[in-house]
């Protein structure tokens, strides 16, 4: 076998996500067109062969999507999940969109974008560390999309608090959390309040262009949008830019603690923060690949692709060819700037860019200003990568004095925790609480957050992960056997089905995911 031969990437290998580099880059010099036999799919590393195809609607499609799984699932979506579909169908929302999300709306924002970080960011001045995604990634993306959307702050909180009071219901009684149509049906009819009130309270907001707004159906025929139309655009609009954005501001506090230097040169020079987060974008690409499936036979590099397959663009590999970027591996805000492909190219290139262009700069701006130096706690960050985003789930940094006895060590990426060896039979756990779950998921392992509470013989709750919080239900449990089911909504609409054996304080088993398959999870009580 040629040294060639033996280039294996596997976009779910946990151990290649600290650093997926040097396999990017014998994927791009070696085997530029590669294929995965494993799993199916061919994979483009060079810039120019990614630039091309992004461009080539006809030959690459998006009507199951961009994601791998959705591809080999052959997902279908609404039409109006216009990230999903081909034209007509995307053309028609896609043009209203960028009559409602202009770069004048999104330059808008910026004091309001200002603000919210310096809300988050205030009450951590004068500590010695704080969270660059806990604190600020998490928080801030999603409260300007919801801004932009016009849910005033105030109403944020009292839309979600109707949707709780509903879940509860009468004093004492929880209502049944198996009924998950009514449940989601409950949370809808939250979103549909709001959506009713705005009607009639129009502003200068999205929420009422998307309203009012009459657009040429995929059909031809001019109207407004439905409400379903409406909530499936939000959550495009959600989807793809909060998880991304937060990525982006992780990426942020890893990259400059790691070139002090040039950070040191930002401090001193703020008009070197847009190119700043130009170079970040390009450095680490926080959706590192995107997909297609191919739509005729394809030849590339003497072999041929054939129709249907499903193909990898790898995005953070072409943002470092050489070709394109000299030095591409190294992270150098003085480099002549040129475009990257981070936000793709064509016509699914991202609409929000400007956007997040925007929050990278004035995060990176805010930041600088309170906290012109810090250093990571790798030992408790969490780096993770699914099959849509790669980044951190948690990067903690000092900002002041760091304890004396802590090392700094190379990143890790999320593990699930350790089952312990219990030596005595296990003491009886209350599984009232919060427990902390990992799946080992196809895409490397996924944290979630379970939270569970009893109503008398009933164990009810809700289960965060990905961004988003559902509702756990058919919750059983018999001796040290246990079973739940959480009905995820990102990424993807999906039943996840979790059965584990109770070992002391830590539960372990399967957990069924859909179509995708079995996965081991572990279960740490908090
Ligand atoms: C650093 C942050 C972001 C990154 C890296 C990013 C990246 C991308 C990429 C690569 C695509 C193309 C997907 C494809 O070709 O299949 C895309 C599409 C999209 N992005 Fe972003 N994005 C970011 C932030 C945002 C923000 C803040 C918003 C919302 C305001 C947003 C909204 C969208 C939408 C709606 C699409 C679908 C466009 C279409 O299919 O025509 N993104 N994004």
């Amino acid at each position: 076998m040629s040294a060639a031969n033996s280039i294996s990437w596997d976009p779910y290998r946990p151990d290649l996500t600290p650093n997926p580099y040097p396999t990017y880059k014998r994927l791009r010099e070696e085997m530029p067109l590669y294929y995965n036999e494993e799993y199916d799919f061919y994979a483009i590393s060079r810039y120019a062969d990614i630039e091309t195809t992004l461009r080539d609607r006809d030959a690459y499609s998006s009507a199951h999507g961009d994601i791998l799984e959705f591809i080999k699932a052959k997902s279908v979506m609404p039409d109006s999940v216009f990230i999903h579909q081909d034209p007509p169908k995307h053309t028609a929302y896609r043009a209203l969109m960028q009559r409602i999300i202009t770069p004048k709306r999104m330059a808008s924002v910026e004091q309001d974008v200002r603000a919210h970080c310096a809300r988050s960011l205030d009450p951590l001045v004068g500590g010695d560390r704080f969270d660059f995604i806990v604190n600020l990634g998490a928080e801030m993306p999603m409260r300007v999309v919801s801004m932009l959307l016009g849910i005033p702050e105030k109403d944020q909180a009292a839309i979600r608090q109707s949707v709780d009071e509903r879940m509860r219901t009468e004093a004492g009684k929880p209502i049944d959390l198996s009924n998950q149509q009514a449940l989601q049906q409950e949370a809808l009819a939250g979103f549909e309040e709001y959506i009713s009130w705005r009607e009639k309270n129009p502003s200068d907001d999205m929420m009422t262009e998307l309203l009012l707004t009459e657009f040429k159906d995929p059909e031809g025929v001019t109207r407004k949008l439905t409400r379903e139309e409406i909530s499936n655009i939000v959550n495009v609009v959600a989807g793809a830019g909060n998880e991304t954005t937060n990525r982006l501001i992780g990426w942020m506090g890893k990259v400059l603690a790691e070139h002090p230097d040039q950070r040191r040169d930002i401090v001193k020079n703020p008009a070197l923060v847009p190119t700043a987060i130009e170079e970040l974008l390009r450095f680490e690409p926080p959706g590192p690949f995107l997909a297609r499936e191919v739509m005729r036979d394809v030849t590339l590099y003497g072999k041929t692709v054939p129709k249907g397959s499903a193909m990898i663009m790898l995005v953070a590999a072409a943002n470092r060819d050489e070709s394109r970027f000299t030095d591409g591996d190294s992270f150098n805000i003085h480099r002549e700037s040129r475009p990257h492909l981070t936000f793709g190219q064509g016509i699914h290139v991202c609409i929000g860019a400007s956007l997040a262009r925007l929050e990278g700069r004035v995060a990176m701006e805010e930041v600088l200003k309170r906290f012109p130096e810090w250093e990571v706690d790798y030992e408790n960050a969490v780096l993770s990568s699914t099959s849509s985003v790669r980044g951190w789930d948690s990067l903690p940094v000092w900002v002041g004095s760091k304890p004396k006895n802590v090392t700094v060590s190379a990143p890790k990426p999320a593990a699930p925790a350790a089952a312990p060896a219990p030596a005595a039979p296990p003491a009886e756990v209350t599984l009232e609480g919060s427990w902390n779950v990992v799946v080992k998921g196809p895409t490397g392992p996924q944290p979630a957050v379970l939270l569970l509470e009893r109503s008398g013989d009933k164990i009810t709750g809700s289960q965060t992960g990905q961004g988003s919080t559902s509702p756990i239900a058919d919750f059983k449990r018999d001796g040290n056997k246990i079973y739940w089911v959480n009905h995820i909504t990102k990424p993807m609409k999906m039943k996840v089905e979790f059965t584990g054996e109770i070992n002391g304080n830590v539960i372990s088993g399967k957990a069924k995911a859909g179509f995708m398959g079995s996965y081991p999870f572990t279960a740490t009580k908090a």
